[in-house]
């Protein structure tokens, strides 16, 4: 009989049944084959479903957005009127007594946040402004010589330099680069009951929280004593009263919270590396800072939502102001000089991650997967009934003889 052509090229050739035998050993390895394939095409499947993060990284193209920073910090033993919060950063851009604006303070007596039983600071201080306002309609208080007041003579009314409250004497005091201590012989804050509010609170801490904007260049959130003045490219912070009681205030602190941008509720996502975070050494003229890099995150999920975050990396370390050897590790040599206070310095990262949800395989990945599996196990398993069988015919043969 002469054979087609295509024959030749048949890879399964076929046996003609009468040749097949069946042997135990060959359903013990069929039933071995089919249990492996059974296992390896679920694993397959199970594969299929599960859901990944791929990160990916691109250079963040959002050029002109600014970046949220929301802060919660406990400062254990400073008091809120003591305390200032600015945010310089590179641009030159200065957001100065935070504190004054958007920023929550709460006293914290005793280690126990105040603000449901007592007064707020800015609210006292309004009440009390009140007061001193409704006696004289026509009262222009000195600012002592803080500022100009000399044309004030010839001027009509509304046109006075005045310094009506205890809080425009300071702030004309810090325009002058005063020292403005704790308002005693100024008779606006004696009158407001400034000093005896300062006085009580000496023993207080202050917890800060809030949010602000920053621009997305470099820069720093910082914590310092008294209110701060800034000319021409030099920012300095009224000491005068962090200085008068030697053996009171320090800047240490607890972070309960910082973060950039949004939050996400997503534990695993979501980063905040400082959370908690508490650094105190009891010691007053003491520098503390935290390195923070920031790297803006986004995340798709699997249904289509879109999350932008930022996630950020923190370094802490802390110095005393007098510098000298660091008491821990005798090779290192602090800087000196600095004024007290918690610094965050941030770092905007050029770059950006992206998270995208993802099934672990394709569609056709699968299907490649569980062919191959099966023709795998298949094949082995022939390969080993081949094997058996011949094995057996030889010993047999041997018998025979
Ligand atoms: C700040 O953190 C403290 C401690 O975790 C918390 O009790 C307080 O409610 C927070 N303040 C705000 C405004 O979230």
């Amino acid at each position: 009989m002469a054979k087609p052509k295509l024959l030749s090229l048949d890879a399964f050739a076929k046996t003609a049944d009468d040749v097949k035998v069946k042997t135990t050993s060959g359903g013990v390895i069929t039933l071995i084959c089919l249990i492996v394939t059974l296992i390896l095409v679920t694993n397959e499947y199970f594969d299929y479903q599960t859901v990944v993060i791929r990160p990916e990284l691109v250079v963040d193209r959002d050029h002109a957005k600014k970046l949220d920073i929301s802060l919660n910090v406990t400062f254990h033993h400073i008091p809120c009127e003591l305390l200032a919060m600015d945010i310089m950063d590179i641009t030159g851009d200065l957001q100065i007594d935070l504190l004054m604006s958007g920023f929550q303070k709460t006293r914290v007596v005793d280690g126990l946040a105040k603000e449901t039983t007592e007064l707020r600071v800015n609210e006292y201080k309004q009440e009390n402004n009140k007061l001193t306002n409704s006696n004289n309609p026509y009262y222009c208080g000195s600012c002592y010589g803080a500022l100009n007041q000399k044309d004030n003579e010839n001027k009509p009314f509304d046109e006075k330099l005045c310094c009506n409250t205890c809080e425009s004497v300071k702030k004309a005091y810090a325009k002058a680069g005063w020292a403005f201590y704790d308002g005693r012989n100024i008779e606006q804050c004696e009158n407001e009951g400034y000093v005896q509010l300062v006085t009580s609170m000496v023993d207080e801490g202050c917890q800060v929280s809030g949010t602000a904007q920053i621009n997305r260049v470099s820069g720093n959130l910082h914590f310092a004593p008294g209110s701060s003045l800034t000319s021409g490219s030099r920012h300095i912070h009224d000491l005068s009263l962090f200085e008068k009681y030697p053996d009171k205030f320090n800047f240490d602190h607890t972070v309960n919270h910082l973060s950039f941008g949004k939050t996400i509720d997503n534990q695993e996502m979501s980063t905040h590396p400082l959370d908690g975070y508490e650094a105190a050494t009891g010691n007053k003229n003491h520098l503390y800072s935290y390195f923070l890099k920031v790297v803006a995150t986004r995340y798709e999920s699997m249904s289509g939502l879109k999350w932008d975050t930022n996630q950020f990396s923190a370094t802490y370390h802390d110095r005393p102001l007098e510098g000298g050897r660091d008491s821990d590790h005798p090779n290192t040599l602090h800087a000196s000089g600095g004024i007290p206070g918690a610094f965050f310095h941030f770092e905007i990262s050029p770059l950006k991650i992206i998270n995208r949800e993802q099934y672990s395989k394709t569609r056709s990945a699968f299907a490649l997967g569980v062919s191959a599996s099966v023709a795998g196990v298949l094949t082995l398993g022939s390969v080993l009934d081949k094997t058996i069988w011949t094995a057996d015919q030889i010993l047999r043969q041997k018998k025979d003889l």
